[in-house]
């Protein structure tokens, strides 16, 4: 019997080195300690002998089947270590691989334009101011003299937001006029900033898309009058479009947060689309005079204080000045249109000769 184990040892120990790979080892493994293997067989025969016997050749038996059991745990692992081996060498990174060439890439347009607006009125004492897109509804509109019956806010195709536990709604915020009143909640005049941001309105073709930019400035002092307005709005366009001699209109218009409301229109040709030539207008930018209501909701004595305030949008500014056709393109992420369109981040944002302080 023992002559027995110390065969079945040796050609189990054989077959087990022998396995090339973890499947032939568990074939080996099943041959042997399997249901019906050799050593588990022996195992069963157990059953059939004495007493006296039994003790001897079960030690025995266990020996062996203890020793192979280690065998084959032992060569699992040399053999998995060489499969890991193999992977890595097969799956092997060149790193000494020279880079593939991919095109440098460019300042989206409109952040572009939002640095020149940061420079351009940066240049004249303005500081930039920001505000959440989620705007109160008060902030919005009613607080800039337009109460919930007005015809203005139809013409803002506005998102409402239902807002747990308040009683007014939230809104995608129309314009970056809600920022007049942040600004003069928080703090007293004199007041000078832009603020750019995103602005919503349900709306979408080639001129409009339901998230836009706009570029909102307020100035509050006292004895600022129109010529203020006037001279720092035909300053700024003549800076940002680089034509120093750029006609530019005052037409007069409404808006319920302004008094006066003017339209400000510059000279273009409206065959060829050149800005600066020809004998046609082309609408820019809304301003005024800040409406006394206005100045008053925000706590600022409108006999002692007066201000006026702009607002523009930041892709038609843009469209115009670079001969951008279709709105939607800024937002297509295509990179042709971004590497024709987009800028250096080193090319330094240019200041209108003279305007610079
Ligand atoms: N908020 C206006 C709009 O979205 C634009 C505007 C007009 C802003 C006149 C102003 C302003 O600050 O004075 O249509």
């Amino acid at each position: 019997m023992s002559n027995d184990i110390t065969a079945i040892d040796r050609h189990a120990r054989a077959a087990i080195d022998a396995a090339a790979n973890p499947a032939a080892l568990e074939t080996v493994r099943v041959a042997l300690l399997g249901k019906s293997g050799e050593v588990t067989a022996l195992l069963k025969s157990l059953g059939g002998m004495d007493a006296e016997a039994r003790k001897a050749f079960g030690a025995a038996v266990n020996a062996l089947k203890t020793g192979l059991t280690d065998a084959i745990e032992q060569r699992r692992r040399i053999l998995d270590a060489a499969a890991l081996d193999a992977r890595l060498q097969a799956e092997r990174i060149d790193i000494t691989l020279p880079a593939r060439p991919t095109p440098p890439g460019s300042i989206h347009p409109i952040s572009r334009t939002i640095e020149e607006l940061t420079a351009l009125f940066g240049a004249m004492g303005f500081g930039v101011q920001d505000g959440p897109d989620i705007e109160d509804d008060w902030y919005n509109f009613g607080a800039l003299n337009i109460p919930p019956h007005h015809p203005a806010r139809a013409m803002m195709d506005t998102f409402y937001l239902k807002a747990a536990g308040r009683n007014r709604p939230m809104v995608l915020r129309t314009h970056t006029s809600p920022l007049q009143i942040r600004t003069m909640l928080s703090r007293k005049p004199p007041i000078r900033v832009i603020v750019p941001g995103r602005t919503y309105r349900s709306d979408h073709d080639a001129t409009h898309s339901p998230m836009f930019h706009q570029c909102e400035g307020l100035v509050i002092d006292r004895g600022i009058t129109l010529a203020h307005l006037k001279g720092c709005l035909v300053d700024f366009l003549r800076a940002y479009f680089e034509i120093p001699d750029l006609k530019a209109r005052f037409r007069a218009s409404y808006f319920p947060f302004t008094e006066p409301s003017m339209e400000i229109d510059i000279a273009w040709d409206r065959k060829t689309g050149t800005i600066g030539a020809g004998s046609d207008w082309l609408e820019i930018l809304g301003s005024g005079m800040v409406h006394p209501n206005v100045l008053a909701n925000c706590g600022i004595d409108p006999r002692e204080y007066q201000g006026f305030a702009f607002g523009m949008g930041v892709e038609r500014i843009t469209m115009l000045k670079h001969g951008i056709p279709d709105l939607r393109s800024f937002y297509d992420s295509d990179i042709r249109w971004l590497s024709h369109y987009g800028t250096s981040p080193l090319a330094p944002v240019t200041l209108h000769e003279g305007n610079a302080p």
